[in-house]
């Protein structure tokens, strides 16, 4: 059984679904989350889903191993990021070689890159009146969304869309394949 973890920075919609995935299949367990905000809603879900969470700040993260200590303790041989806004650092990316996934709600490699997350990737597909969007689960390195591209899924762009309606949409084909990508990507079916 393999043990995810989940880092995240805010709502934790894209966790708590991958956490619910999971408490039904043989896979995959998650088995830790982690953010580096305090106030995030995913400590909310952690807590109410009974999965264990821990937070970190910066000097932890980037001049410590502590995080790296928590994952080992709680045996994590996969990380997913799901809505998480700092770099992974180096150490953590050689621990776990193509074992971290993100997911990024456009279609890379446009509107990736510091600073394009959330409502601002979606404004900027509709400013540059794209006629679909869509997600891309990519592996992780130390750069702002250019790893490997593993998957890509699309969604139209309607006339009338705003950043929210937008952002809806392309949060169901989350919800639809980063759960089951990431089982197929344990079980070898995807490499
Ligand atoms: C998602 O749209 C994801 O693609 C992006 O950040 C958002 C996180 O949403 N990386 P949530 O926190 O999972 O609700």
């Amino acid at each position: 059984m393999h043990q995810i973890a989940i880092f995240a920075s805010g709502n934790g919609s894209n966790a708590q679904r991958i956490a619910e995935y999971f408490q039904n299949r043989d896979t995959a367990r998650v088995a830790l989350i982690l953010s580096n905000n305090p106030g995030a809603f995913v400590l909310k879900r952690a807590d109410l889903l009974g999965i264990p969470a821990k937070v970190f700040n910066r000097e932890m993260f980037y001049s410590s191993e502590q995080v790296l200590e928590w994952l080992k303790e709680k045996n994590v041989d996969f990380i997913a990021l799901a809505g998480f806004l700092w770099l992974v650092p180096a150490y953590l990316i050689k621990a776990y070689p193509k074992k971290i996934v993100n997911i990024h709600p456009a279609l890379l490699p446009k509107y990736g890159g510091a600073g394009m997350y959330g409502d601002a990737v979606h404004k900027a597909v509709l400013a540059a009146g794209e006629s679909e969007s869509g997600i891309t689960i990519h592996y992780v390195n130390e750069f702002y969304d250019q790893g490997p591209i593993i998957f890509q899924a699309k969604c139209p762009v309607k006339k009338e869309d705003t950043p929210d309606t937008l952002a809806q949409r392309v949060h169901q084909l989350e919800y639809q394949y980063y759960p089951v990508i990431i089982e197929k990507i344990l079980t070898g079916e995807i490499t």
